[in-house]
């Protein structure tokens, strides 16, 4: 028997999830995955396993199935904590599917938390976004901005989640939470092994660049250059997923060693620097040495112009600050890219 600590991780082969893994099993935590591949694949667990000399356990299920999640608590006793990621997570399918997102995100949690309270684990990490903000009234936006009527029914299961989650901890004095907002994660783990997987034409933002730069597509589209910003394109708060990640580690030791009755915390995980659509192009030419092929075109429906994190209460509370630049992240993304399609990168 292992005396390692043992985490759940939830979504654990999707993006944000392998990062998590292996900053979680490099910290010395033991780790066992859900994931129903709905938007992975299966060789994502192999490399995690590579990177770290040793795998997670892995259980391909989907959490909606709630008897299989019961079956699944009754087979791995002895969990320390869960963190949560398992979702989906696609903005304009969840307006053309609203249930299909109500279902699966609420769904999964609800099912989840019935676990995690019958078998008496206490602690808990929940994967939020600074989608919750909306349109800030002020920036940076701290945690205790109010929360705004949501723009799609993605960003209103986030908003509904952190609600179920609050309520439950509020009812069950021995579970604690912490929700993680995150603003928007990019790049790559530095092996270029795991990374950004999207399916089909990518929606966010870096994605698109790599891939307009591979050559899979033939330019990308700048959405809006009339924005109230300092070039008129959007600004947004750029974090490395490998901070994101280790910021998970930090809260979850939080949770493991400082026990708190305080009602669930809410963290912001960015950088704190808003950065720019036309900036984030001038960074990543500068990293990847090529010129990116790209038009301006008309806002996005539902766009916001601009947000960036207030970090303030991540940097005292967890005692966690992003440390890699944009830089970093975008010479990382494009690694990632370059590996994936057998390309020399830089
Ligand atoms: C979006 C979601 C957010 C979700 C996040 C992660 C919206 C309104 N927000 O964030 O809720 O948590 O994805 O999936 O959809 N851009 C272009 N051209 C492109 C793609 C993006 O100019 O081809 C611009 C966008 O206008 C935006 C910035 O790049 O200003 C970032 O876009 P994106 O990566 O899609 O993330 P968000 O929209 O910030």
């Amino acid at each position: 028997m292992s005396d390692k600590k043992k985490i759940l991780v939830t979504g654990g082969s999707g993006y944000i999830g392998s990062h998590t893994c292996v900053a979680l099993m490099e910290a010395g935590y033991d780790v066992v995955v859900i994931d129903n591949l709905s938007n992975s694949e299966p060789w994502v667990m192999d490399r995690v396993g590579e990177i770290c000399g040793r795998k997670p356990e892995f259980c391909e299920m989907d959490l909606q199935d709630r008897e299989g999640v019961r079956k699944f608590f009754s087979e791995h006793k002895g969990l320390d904590g869960v963190i949560h990621f398992a979702a989906s997570k696609a903005v304009g399918d969840s307006v053309a599917n609203p249930l299909k997102y109500y279902r699966n995100n609420l769904g999964s949690l609800v099912n989840l938390l019935e676990g995690v309270l019958e078998n008496g684990i206490q602690s808990m990490v929940f994967s939020s976004s600074c989608t919750v903000y909306g349109q800030p009234d002020e920036l940076p936006v701290t945690e205790d901005a109010p929360i705004k009527r949501a723009e799609s029914p993605y960003g209103n299961t986030k908003q509904i989640s952190e609600e179920i989650l609050a309520d439950t901890q509020e009812a069950c004095p021995n579970l604690q939470v912490i929700a993680l907002r995150y603003f928007n994660p990019i790049g790559a783990h530095s092996s270029a092994r795991i990374g950004e997987l999207p399916r089909g034409v990518p929606d966010n933002l870096i994605p698109y660049v790599t891939q307009t730069a591979a050559g899979l597509r033939d330019k990308l589209r700048v959405f809006g250059s009339d924005y109230a910003t300092r070039d008129g394109s959007c600004i947004r708060d750029y974090i490395h997923v490998m901070d994101l990640a280790e910021a998970h580690v930090v809260a979850m030791d939080r949770l493991l060693n400082h026990w708190n009755s305080e009602p669930m915390e809410v963290f912001n995980l960015g950088t704190g620097t808003g950065v720019s659509v036309l900036e984030v192009i001038a960074s990543f030419e500068k990293v990847s040495g090529r010129k990116l092929a790209y038009e301006i075109t008309t806002r996005r429906p539902g766009d916001i112009e601009q947000v960036w994190a207030d970090t303030r209460r991540a940097n005292e509370v967890l005692g966690w600050t992003a440390k890699r630049s944009l830089d970093d992240a975008l010479a990382s993304a494009w690694r990632w890219e370059c590996a994936l399609r057998g390309i020399e990168g830089n």
